[in-house]
Parts: C-alpha cells; structure tokens; sequence
C-alpha cells in the first residue's frame, strides 16, 4: 500500500479540489431534511405565504447544488483514479519486461497477467470509490448523528443504540473476508493458465481429439475458482440483509419512541419526518462504509501481489570487468546450470568458437542444447564456470551491448500481428533494402512475392495466417536482418525442407563469414559442414569434434547418420 500511495501523491491536487466539492455537495444533502423539519415546524404554521415561497426555493437550490457538486466531484475522482492506474500499469507492465526469465518462471504467466489487468483494477474501483464515498459517508455519518442529536436527543440515543451493533458485524465480516479475495484471486490465476494453455494448444488438442479431456480439466479449475468466488460473496453478502433487519428494526423504534414523544408533546412532527430521513441517510453511509471495507480488502491484496512484482529486486547483476585475452569469440568454461537447483539440466559444458566458426549441437529433446543457448544471451546465470564473448564474462557486459550482438530464431519462436516487413525489421527500423535481403537470404522472397500485399501483408497474432516452413523463414530474416556478429538458430530447419535448409547453408557460408553461428538441428545434415559438432547427451557433451571425426569415432553419431541416409540426395 505504501507503494500505492507514492503513486496517488500527484494526483493529491486534483483529488483534494474534488474532494472539496465534494465535502460541499454533502453538506447540502446533510441540510436538506433539517430545512424540511424547519419548514414544517417553524413555517408552515405561520401561513406566511412569501416565507414558505421563500424557504421551498432555497430547498430546491440546494438539491441542485448538492446533485451538481456531486457529479462534478465523482468525474473527478474517475479521473484521478484512471490516471493513478494508467501509470501503475504502465510501470508494471516495464518491470515484467525486465523480469529475468527465472523471475517469470518464479511468478508464472498467468500471474503477471492477472496482476496486470485484475489486480489494477481492483486498485482502479477502490481509488474511484474511496474518494466518492471516503468523505461523504463519514460526513453523513458523524453530520447526521450531531444534527439529530440537536433535533431530539433521546430520539437520537435509541438510534445511536444500533450503529455499534453494526459497526461490530461490519468489523467482522470484512476481516473474514480478506484472506477469501487473496485466495480467490489465487484460483483465478490457475483458471486464467489452463485457458491460456488451451488457447495456445488449441490445435493439437483438438488434434488428438484431447477436448474432452480438456473439459474437464477447465471444469476442475472453474469450480474452484467457483467455489472460492461463493465463500468469499456469501461472507460478504450476509452483510446487506443484516444491515437491513438493523435498518427496519431501528426504524420501528425511532416511530415508536416518536409517536409516543409527539403525543406527550416532547417533539413535533416535522422532527420526526425529518429523523427518519436521517435514519436512512446514516444507515445507507454505514453501508457504504462497509462496501469501502469490501472494495478496500479486495485492493489491499491487489496491490501487495501488484508491489511483489514493483519491488521484485533486479536478479541479473552487472559484475566488475572480467576480461582474459584470447583469440576466441565464443567460449563456454566448465558451465554448469540447474533450473530448479536440485539437477543439473546442463553439466561442464567447455567449447571454443573463433569468430565466423560454426558450431553443430545435436542431441536428444530435453539434453540441454536450448539451455545452452539461454544461457548465453544470459537469461539466465550459470551456476558454475563462465561464459565469455571476445574475451569478456557475459556478466559483465551490459544487457543492451549484449542482446545486440545476436540474432537468434528461438525454438518455437513467434511473429507479431505486424506486416511481414516490420516482423522481419522488429522495431529497429531498417531499409527496405535490408529486409528484402534478409528476406531474400533466408529464402523467403519467393512467396512474399506471391503475395499480393508484399511486405506489406499483415499476419495475424503469431503467424497463423502462414504455413510453418513461410513462418520460419521470416523468423530467419528477422534473425539476419542486423547482420548480427553472433547467429543461433534453435531447432529451425526442422521446419524447411531439406532444400531450403542446404540453399539457406549455402548462403551463410557465402555472405555471413564473419558471423560466428551455432545451429542446434535435428538433422545431421543441417550441421555436418559446421566446424565444430557438439554432441549431448542429458545435460552432458559425450563428444565433439569435425563430421568427419565423429562418423569414424562416435558410434552414437554413425547411428543417428545412418538413419538419416536419405537425406543424402540433397547434399
Ligand atoms: N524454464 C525452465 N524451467 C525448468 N526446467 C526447464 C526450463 N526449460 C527447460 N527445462 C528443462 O531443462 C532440460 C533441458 O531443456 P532444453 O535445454 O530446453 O532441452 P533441449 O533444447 O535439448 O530439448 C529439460 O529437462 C527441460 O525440462
Ligand atoms: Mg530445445
């Protein structure tokens, strides 16, 4: 919350000329059954015709004021709460970019989702109403009890008599009610996942004739969420009939003890009408104070899983120069990670690559060849040894210097609801001759010349408007684009067909020599002129060396080769 407040503190000025408005409107409201009771006690009788003329018209002034006071002041508190939350958002939404990708794992998707649009929301409701019911209902509260007080005060005890009692249930029900939205808030985010993974994998469930299956699955997490969401409501909803069995209960006393005071002549009748306008007017600000309760829980949990993200401390530091001079560009010493630091995904990893050398990496799904790769581009920190580019610890290289050396095509890597052009240029803004060489390079000018929009041809939201081997080849332009000094390409000839995939081979060996690349493939082909091939095996390499020396030496290799003979023809 403290966090929270850092980001009300401009908007303090417009909040306060509102709240000032506001304050106004409520007194108005607060004086108007008070004049009622004058005019009927005091007026009335007199018969003076120019001074009821005179008093009725200043009711109606002040019903007006009071109604535009209130308007004014509650556009003002949604402006103030759309601006607080626009920028928490904005902030929010930067610091998930910054996230390292252990600290996404740690929160998970869905969450950061969640927190982004549920949890700011709630704050968005509780700051609009906060501040279109934290003034008025205390005024109307406290106001009418001393104006009451000063119209009959015995008739003013046995209406006090009931607030503490619902004062306390009020106290009760919202402490209940805290922990229920936190957990509540927890399901959904379990809800929101299995949605997203059904999305996502929509296809090959459907595929596999898997929907049932996945019915149930989002049966499950729907009832809890369900289930949480009714625990939580019904807490809360025992709220309002009780406030009103209070309600009329006060009510019933307020006429009883009145009818008796009028009749032994104590009070008037105007004073009674105007009490139970009072009553009601107190009753229904207890009962906003209660759904501030409500709307205050819920934003208390918010914005703790909203500031968890704000303060989420930076995870990948900057460390001091470390440089040793070689004549390697690429160089893995001993590196060793674990996701989950009980076992290892990668083991010693040690390899050398000089500038413009390519490196093979094959190996079974789940041996650790795209770890390798995160961890070069520094996603994430071995746990042992070092990595050094050009003779420096990835550690100590700044982010932006770093990032901008590779062009990478991640394995199941997506494109953007964007032109074909701006997918391949990505925000770095490149001549038209650049992506059409790109483009041309990684073979993928021949159907965007098909097509008749061009480079200009929008896809839908991760290319599902184009075939998979089209898809990758534009994920290979945008990789080629900058002319990177370091390529990777993770698992992405598996979706060319073997031409394509030695075409494109030819071409980095033409135009891209000093572009050092390593090539993660399926195949042995993709990888067999590479001048380093790194065989690994869960998590360790079993070999390396040239394809000439692995086809003699590694029987594990002659295998996988052998099975892939007919891939001969297009070499
Ligand atoms: N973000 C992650 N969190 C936890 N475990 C992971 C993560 N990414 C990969 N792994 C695990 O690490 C191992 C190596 O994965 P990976 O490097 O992707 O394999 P490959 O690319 O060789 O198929 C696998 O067992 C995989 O389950
Ligand atoms: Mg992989």
């Amino acid at each position: 919350m403290k966090k929270y407040f850092e980001y009300i503190k401009p908007q303090i000025p417009k909040m306060s000329f509102g709240l000032f408005i506001k304050f106004i409107g409520t007194i108005m409201d607060l004086l108007l059954p008070w004049i009622l009771a004058f005019m009927i006690d005091d007026v009335v009788p007199t018969k003076n015709k120019s001074n009821i003329i005179f008093w009725g018209c200043m009711m109606v002034l002040f019903s007006i004021l009071a109604v535009t006071a209130n308007i004014v002041a509650n556009r003002m508190a949604s402006r103030v709460a759309m601006n607080t939350t626009q920028k928490i958002r904005y902030d929010l939404f930067k610091k998930i970019l910054y996230l390292s990708c252990k600290q996404i794992d740690d929160f998970t998707i869905p969450s950061l989702e969640s927190r982004l649009t549920t949890d700011t929301y709630n704050l968005h409701q509780m700051t609009g109403s906060m501040q279109r019911l934290g003034v008025r209902a205390p005024i109307l509260l406290i106001g009418g009890i001393i104006i009451t007080l000063s119209l009959d005060p015995i008739l003013s005890l046995t209406l006090i008599s009931v607030l503490p009692i619902i004062g306390y249930t009020v106290y009760k029900i919202s402490k209940k009610g805290i922990p229920l939205y936190t957990e509540q808030q927890k399901a959904t985010d379990n809800m929101v996942r299995v949605v997203r993974e059904n999305a996502v994998g929509v296809r090959i469930i459907r595929a596999l004739s898997k929907s049932d299956f996945e019915q149930q699955r989002f049966d499950s997490v729907n009832n809890e969420v369900t289930g949480k969401e009714t625990k939580a409501s019904v807490i809360m909803a025992i709220s309002n009939p009780l406030m009103n069995l209070f309600f009329y209960l006060g009510l019933t006393m307020v006429i009883l003890v009145g009818a008796f005071r009028v009749n032994s002549g104590f009070t008037q009748a105007g004073t009674i009408i105007a009490f139970l306008t009072y009553f009601t007017i107190i009753l229904n600000a207890m009962l906003s104070i209660t759904r501030m309760f409500v709307m205050l829980s819920k934003a208390i949990a918010s914005a703790k899983r909203i500031n968890e993200v704000l303060t989420a401390e930076e995870d990948l530091k900057m460390y001091p120069i470390d440089h040793v001079d070689n004549d390697y560009h690429i160089e893995f010493n001993n590196v060793s990670f674990s996701y989950n630091k009980k076992q290892n995904n990668v083991d010693d990893i040690s390899f050398k690559l000089k500038k413009g050398e390519t490196l093979g990496i094959i190996g079974a799904t789940g041996c650790g060849k795209s770890t390798i790769i995160n961890l070069l581009i520094r996603f994430y920190d071995p746990d042992k040894g070092q990595i050094r580019i050009n003779g420096d610890n990835i550690n100590s290289i700044p982010f932006n210097k770093l990032h901008s050396k590779f062009g990478i095509v991640f394995q199941n890597d997506i494109l953007f609801a964007d032109s074909i052009g701006e997918n391949i240029s990505f925000g770095r803004k490149l001549p038209n001759e650049e992506i059409e060489k790109a483009a041309e390079f990684a073979q993928a000018k021949l159907f965007i010349d098909d097509l008749e929009e061009g480079y200009s041809y929008n896809l839908t939201s991760k290319g599902t408007n184009i075939s998979g081997g089209q898809k990758q080849r534009l994920l290979i332009s945008r990789a080629i684009a900058s002319n990177p000094e370091i390529l990777i390409l993770d698992d992405s000839s598996s979706a060319l067909d073997y031409k394509t995939d030695a075409e494109f081979r030819k071409v980095l060996l033409n135009n891209y020599k000093d572009t050092t690349t390593i090539i993660i493939a399926q195949r042995i082909s993709s990888i067999r002129n590479a001048d380093l091939i790194i065989v690994m095996d869960e998590g360790k390499i079993i070999v390396m060396g040239k394809h000439s020396d692995l086809i003699k030496d590694c029987t594990l290799y002659k295998q996988i080769s052998d099975s892939q003979m007919g891939e001969k023809q297009y070499e």
